[in-house]
């Protein structure tokens, strides 16, 4: 399986350490590459628009506090971008909301905290059900209608 990833200047340092620890898994890295300040969404982008395409089946995107690289993700139709601070957010975005983009801040959370986050959300399975229903409510929804 091939596994996007990416972050912002915010994010860079928890995005090596990522791939490093996660050494068996299939990386496509899209940026950013230093800790030079950059813009966020350009990376949260390049990342879900490989999702979109089906070039990777799942990302992870980082910034400093993961919240313009979740703001910029959930602009697209089928991301569904989940920004997690613990061991439980990561596992019920899988379970609940077939999260398919795992956002994280690089200044918000520790690096062995990250780590077991990003194990959790790529082995834990959406439950499907009832919550099949309500994601399908926000992927049907009609984004800037009241
Ligand atoms: C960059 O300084 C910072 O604004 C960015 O990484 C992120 O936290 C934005 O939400």
């Amino acid at each position: 399986m091939k596994v996007g990833i990416s972050s912002d200047h915010g994010g860079c340092e928890m995005k090596e350490a990522i791939k490093k620890h996660f050494g068996d898994i299939d990386w496509v890295d899209y940026g950013c590459h230093s800790t030079e300040s950059v813009d966020y969404p350009e990376f949260a982008q390049k990342l879900c628009k490989a999702v979109l395409n089906k070039k990777i089946e799942k990302g992870i995107t980082l910034c400093g506090t993961g919240i313009g690289a979740s703001l910029a993700a959930n602009r697209f139709h089928g991301i569904r971008a989940a920004l997690c601070h613990d061991e439980f957010t990561a596992e019920m975005c899988r379970k609940h909301n077939d999260a398919n983009v795992l956002v994280m801040g690089g200044r918000v959370v520790a690096e062995p905290l990250a780590l077991k986050m990003v194990k959790i959300f790529f082995s834990t399975e959406f439950e499907g059900g009832r919550h099949q229903r309500r994601v399908e409510a926000i992927e049907n929804s009609e984004v800037g209608t009241p």
